[in-house]
């Protein structure tokens, strides 16, 4: 165990993370285009920090999902949202990250930012210690044997509906991948108006397997045109599953290892 540590202090260390204040001299303030300046020919790993330094008084950093919540300065259903004026937000994931001010005037007088955060293979995410078991989940084929198809409006809707899912169940989408693919999109507001601009996620093989890692909303789309119109458009809340949470790790693996000896017989 100590060896494993020890390494793994190496790992950390050799790749330093870059913090980045946001604004240089400016913080975090309102200002036309300082952003979209500023982000420009930088490129965020995951590991780095954003350190946002701001007056709290009339401002915050609110996480919000989607690139149309950035553009609309909609702070509704934000991600997190960071308040003591000098917040430092690691960039824990790949894909994009918006952050605004809740502060709506600011907002849209420039006071947004949205960063792209690339995974460099060459600088591997060390696996989190302890590894997370998760539970083993269960398998939905989405729309059961007509698969992923445009059909009516509410036929994915009344599909997921009726169902519980929770963190480590599978999703299987089967379709033509000539004609169509699998977008997990981040938004409600992507989702309501279909937009396929800023993925988490593609697809595309025509056999998906998409296991719901994390608690929470997840909304996919197809990004064929006409067919998230028309109901190609899948919304999952996914519990996390609170009976695991309550065990030790040790409960968790017997655990486990009983789900795994069962599926087997
Ligand atoms: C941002 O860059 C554009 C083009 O390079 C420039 O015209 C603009 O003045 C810059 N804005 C700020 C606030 O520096
Ligand atoms: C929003 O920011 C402005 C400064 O630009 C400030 O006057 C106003 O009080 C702030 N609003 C809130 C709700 O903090």
């Amino acid at each position: 165990m100590l060896v494993m540590i020890t390494t793994f202090t190496i790992l950390l260390s050799c790749c330093s993370a870059t913090v980045y204040k946001v604004g240089d001299s400016d913080g975090w303030t309102a200002k036309d285009d300082t952003y979209y300046n500023w982000s420009e020919g930088k490129e965020f790993h995951v590991g780095d920090s954003l350190i946002f330094q701001y007056d709290r008084n009339f401002n915050d950093v609110t996480q919000v999902s989607g690139a149309l919540e950035l553009e609309f300065c909609d702070s509704s259903s934000p991600k997190a949202v960071y308040n003591t004026g000098h917040d430092a937000v690691t960039l824990k994931e790949p894909g994009y990250h918006h952050f605004i001010s809740s502060n709506h005037s600011q907002c849209l007088s420039g006071q947004r930012l949205d960063v792209l955060v690339v995974h460099d293979p060459s600088r591997p995410i060390p696996p989190s210690l302890p590894r997370k078991i998760l539970p083993f989940g269960k398998t939905y084929k989405v729309g059961d044997s007509k698969g992923w198809n445009v059909y009516d409006n509410d036929f994915y809707y009344k599909w997921s509906e009726e169902k519980q899912f929770h963190v480590g169940d599978n999703l299987l989408f089967k379709y033509d991948n000539e004609v169509n693919d699998v977008l997990e999109i981040s938004g409600d507001l992507e989702f309501k108006s279909c937009d396929p601009t800023s993925p988490v996620a593609v697809f595309r093989t025509g056999h998906d397997l998409v296991r719901l890692t994390e608690p929470g909303v997840h909304y996919f789309i197809s990004s064929k045109t006409g067919h998230c119109e028309g109901g190609l458009k899948l919304r999952v809340v996914v519990a996390s599953t609170p009976s695991v949470s309550k065990l030790s790790p040790i409960d968790r693996l017997i655990r486990w290892l009983r789900t795994l000896i069962s599926h087997h017989h």
